[in-house]
């Protein structure tokens, strides 16, 4: 059996960015499901928040974090983030990201729910296709072996510790297992879970299933963040247009060319997500139509084109002249907030096993992910677990945060005795109409029932798209669980039968096997 310090699932910035340190303490393995840039982070647009300019400090950084936050932030673990990010920034300068300059300094953009510009960027509209390849480069030329093809299917424990993972070779069909002293899951989000999404096909929720099958904690899994405006063209796939769009000067219209925003918040089209995202629906409700528009028309065409050079190219390919046109966006899945519970080292509760990126709640991101705040996250906690490790101190299970927690199991379901075995379309449907932008107690009790029907139903999986079927189901289910516990609406959890938030709801929900 082949043997390793370090195993590191998946290949994105919370991945590449920690094996890198890891690989200077020991033997690296990163396994991942496709090529090592197939990832969510390639996907990444706005770009990276930090408190770098003279206008700017970690203490605005940290107030707009918790804003952002609605109550539920962690602010130990907010205030390590906008305190590490300025450090965190110079490593990835040194590791040769090309951040994109303005007269000699690195240039700074807006976003929506930010009190000042502090968003750093690359390529314009490509900062995460610059930061995956300079890491994936820089792993290739390392002495970190790198397995591709290869799906993590289950954490292999003895007497409470990790000593390795399982793992399906995609191309052979076969089973291997691999050893190792820390395993370190860096696996993305599950935006898969959702018929419109921003997020590639990787992202099936493949580590909270290995960590929940593993007996680890799972925290907020209610708050799945739905980003405004994906591009809505009939036949399209959606594409992320970023909310530097907004912060850059772009405004929403309804479908009559009515600009609603400042009708529902003050804040205007730079309010935080959700709240863009639901008065967005909202008014296409009012106007009987399934998108609105991003007018940016009054922006100079070389201001468009050299800002969003992708997003230009990409709307320019379906017809869309953007520096004349006004662009059809609606909602869709973009960022899961809930995740595998860690401490502010990354720590889960099993010995031995670390989470990283998307696929850990850490606690910075609360009930509502500030924008650009999730790749900076991945690099302060990759670190924090690097470092965690090479002190080698007792392994923490505590956590540090001081909102309290109520632990549940899975409730025992109705099952029904279905005959069609599901497939992705179906749960795509299932969770975009009964587990989405707007709950209720009634859709979602439908959506669980059912869920628990297809975890029964499902034959055992042989390859990666029966493995990832069944990793998103058991990780919708924990979502429609945890959104039936919570019995209020805050950040981007939205219940119309429980529409106000309650003091008595700031706490986490925390999912068991
Ligand atoms: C965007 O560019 O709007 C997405 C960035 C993010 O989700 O942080």
């Amino acid at each position: 059996m082949k043997q390793y310090d370090y195993i590191v699932v998946g290949s994105g910035i919370a991945g590449l960015y920690t094996a890198l340190l890891l690989k200077e303490q020991g033997s690296t393995l990163i396994i991942t499901k496709g090529n090592i840039d197939d990832c969510n982070t390639r996907f990444a647009q706005g770009g990276i928040a930090a408190a770098i300019s003279e206008e700017d400090s970690p203490k605005n950084h940290f107030q707009d974090t918790i804003r952002a936050g609605d109550g539920l932030c962690d602010e130990e673990a907010v205030r390590i983030l906008v305190n590490e990010a300025p450090d965190r920034i110079t490593d990835l300068v040194n590791f040769g990201v090309p951040f994109d300059t303005l007269n000699g300094e690195i240039a700074l953009a807006m976003e929506g729910a930010h009190s000042r510009p502090r968003v750093l960027h690359a390529g314009g509209d490509a900062t995460g296709e610059h930061i995956e390849y300079t890491l994936s480069n820089e792993a290739h030329n390392s002495k970190i072996q790198v397995l591709e093809d290869c799906l993590a299917t289950e954490i292999l424990i003895e007497k409470g510790r990790v000593w390795g993972v399982k793992a399906l070779d995609c191309r052979s069909g076969t089973i291997e297992e691999f050893r190792c002293r820390f395993l370190i899951l860096a696996t993305g989000g599950a935006g898969q879970l959702y018929k419109f999404s921003t997020n590639p096909e990787i992202a099936t929720g493949d580590g909270i299933a290995l960590a929940f099958n593993a007996g680890a904690e799972i925290t907020d899994m209610e708050f799945f963040q739905f980003h405004p405006t994906a591009l809505r063209l009939p036949g399209v796939t959606p594409f992320l247009i970023s909310e530097a769009v907004r912060g850059e000067g772009g405004v929403l219209r309804n479908v009559k060319g009515y600009r609603f925003m400042p009708d529902y918040t003050p804040d205007g089209d730079l309010a935080a997500r959700d709240i863009v995202a639901r008065s967005m629906l909202f008014e296409m409700t009012k106007t009987v139509s399934e998108k609105v528009f991003i007018d940016i028309t009054h922006l100079s065409a070389s201001v468009i084109t050299t800002r969003f050079p992708s997003i230009y190219r990409f709307c320019f390919e379906h017809g869309l002249d953007i520096t004349k046109d006004l662009i059809p966006v609606a909602p869709a899945a973009h960022y899961m907030m809930g995740g595998i519970k860690v401490n502010t080292w990354g720590e889960t509760n099993i010995a031995g096993l670390f989470a990283t990126g998307e696929t850990a709640c850490t606690g910075v991101h609360g009930a509502n992910r500030l924008a650009s705040n999730s790749l900076l996250e991945a690099v302060v906690f990759g670190k924090r677990i690097a470092e965690k490790i090479k002190r080698g101190d007792k392994v923490e299970t505590r956590s540090d945060s001081k909102i309290t927690e109520i632990h549940h199991s899975l409730a025992n379901r109705q099952v029904s005795k279905m005959k069609r075995i599901p497939n992705l379309a179906a749960l795509q449907q299932l969770q975009w109409e009964k587990v989405g932008i707007i709950r209720n107690k009634e859709d979602l009790t439908l959506a669980a029932d059912t869920l628990a029907s297809w975890q029964e139903l499902l034959p055992q999986p042989t390859d990666r798209p029966s493995c990832e079927l069944h990793n998103l189901v058991l990780t919708s289910r924990l979502m429609a669980e945890a959104a039936i516990i919570r019995e209020e609406s805050r950040g981007a959890h939205f219940r119309s039968d429980f529409p106000q938030s309650s003091p008595l709801w700031e706490r986490h929900i925390v999912l068991t096997r």
